[in-house]
Formats: C-alpha cells, structure tokens, sequence
C-alpha cells in the first residue's frame, strides 16, 4: 500500500493492524502527540461504533482518526463531527457521478441512496479549564466490502456503488484534503457556515424521523438542526423539539 501524501498540517502514524484507531488516537494524545496526527491502519482488531457497538474492520476499507486540539469548548468541538461529515461526503463525491445521492444522516453518518457508507466517532477528554485538551475523530469508510446490517438504513460501499476499486490510501490522502479545507471554513465561519453546507446535504428534510433517547422515543417531522447542532424534530401539533443526542430512522419516503 502506498503512503498517502498528505497536507502539510497532519502528521502519519501508519499500521498495518490495531485493536483501533480511536483507542491509539487516544494513547497518543495522552503522550503529547500534536493537533493534525492521524492514525491509519489497514485493519482493526476492535473497531469501536457508536454506543458501545463494533465496527467490522477488515482490510480493504479506511480506518482513521484524526488527533485533534481545536482549544475550544466540548459544546464547540462536537460540531467537528458535521465538519467530517461534510469531508466524507466531498470525498465520496470525487468517486461517485452522482453526488446528489450522497447525503450525511444526524448526527454523523453519511449515507448513499439511503445506506450507510460511512461512521464518525468522535471522543474528547477536557481539562479542568473547561477546554477540550484533546479529541480523537475516528472515520470509518466502506470502500470494498461493508456488514450486512439490514434495517431500515441498510451498509454499502463505493465498489457497490459503482465507484470502482478505491484503495485506502488514496481515500485518505483526498480525505485529509477536503477535512483541511473544511476545518478552515469552520474556523473561519464558525458553525453557521457548517450548518448552511450541512443542511444543503442533510438526509431526510421534511420528513418522518423517529429518535430513540435511552429511555424513551419521539417522533415527529425532521426539521433540520439548530445552531448548536440539535436535531428539530416537529411533533403533529406544530410544536418543536430539540436533541442534543440520540439515534435516528427515518420513514420511507415512498
Ligand atoms: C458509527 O457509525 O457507529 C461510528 C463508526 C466509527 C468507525 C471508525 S473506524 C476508525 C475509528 N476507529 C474506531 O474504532 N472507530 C472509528
């Protein structure tokens, strides 16, 4: 596999195998590694998913995490995930023809007509200053083979997409260059002009979302997200929530 060649603001750490990246993202954070240091390996041992689920890992698909030192508050640096979303997505739009079938899912999945190509974990530890000493935005893409998940969102993968053989190295070499140009925008038109870009691309607008909370579900119309990031879901009687949490589906359209 050839290394990736990358912006000048990131440094590697290649491996050919892992328990995952997010956990030696973090081993390395602990130790001092600077803000930009990406850990890529070929395969992952224990790849971890939201809300304690595994990530199947085998090789042929891109596993990352970036480490990453915003200086800002945890409020702040969680809309990093919808920074990454959008990075994905511009990725996936260099590969497929069809970039209006590439839609990112609240709160950080991107999806292809409706499937799951792509997953975001993002994990932070703050100091007592109340700023984010570190943050490990772990990246998952399924370039060749995905799990069979089923469901109402069901896995894909760019080959099946019609994307052809993409290797991992070069996915991550364009994925670190459309985070570079993200981030930038980010820092320069804070979440406001994330938002705008994100709510262009946003899966599922006007549609019949149900959110599952952990002790409870509600259901209403996706209305999109609020300037923190929260999911607006409006109940039948017109009246609006917010949630800064939770795991969403969304009726079929059809
Ligand atoms: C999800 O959709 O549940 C998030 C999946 C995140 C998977 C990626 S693969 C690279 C990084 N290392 C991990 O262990 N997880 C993330």
């Amino acid at each position: 596999m050839t290394t990736p060649r990358l912006p000048a603001e990131f440094r590697l750490v290649e491996m050919d195998s892992v328990d995952s990246t997010n956990a030696e993202a973090k081993r390395l954070a602990c130790a001092g590694a600077a803000d930009g240091t990406i850990v890529w390996a070929q395969r992952q041992t224990a790849g971890r998913g939201r809300r304690g689920r595994t990530w199947t890992s085998e090789p042929g698909n891109l596993y990352a995490s970036f480490v990453l030192r915003p200086g800002c508050a945890p409020m702040q640096a969680a809309q990093l995930t919808f920074v990454a979303a959008l990075a994905v997505r511009d990725l996936l739009s260099i590969y497929l023809n069809n970039s209006d079938s590439i839609a990112c899912k609240w709160p950080n999945d991107v999806l292809v007509e409706g499937r799951k190509i792509s997953g975001i974990l993002l994990e932070t530890s703050t100091s007592g200053s109340g700023v984010v000493d570190w943050l490990g935005l772990g990246i998952g893409v399924n370039l060749r083979h995905h799990p069979d998940i089923g469901g109402r969102h069901p896995a894909t993968n760019l080959c099946a997409e019609g994307a052809g053989e993409v290797d991992a190295s070069s996915a991550l070499e364009n994925l670190a260059i459309e985070f570079a140009k993200r981030r930038t925008e980010w820092l320069q038109g804070g979440f406001a002009s994330v938002r705008e870009a994100w709510l262009k691309h946003a899966y599922g607008l006007g549609r019949t979302a149900h959110i599952k909370l952990e002790n409870a579900s509600h259901s209403g119309t996706f209305m999109g997200i609020d300037e923190s990031g929260a999911l607006r879901l409006e109940a039948d009687g017109g009246a609006e929530r917010q949630f800064a949490a939770g795991e969403v589906t969304f009726e079929r359209s059809d």
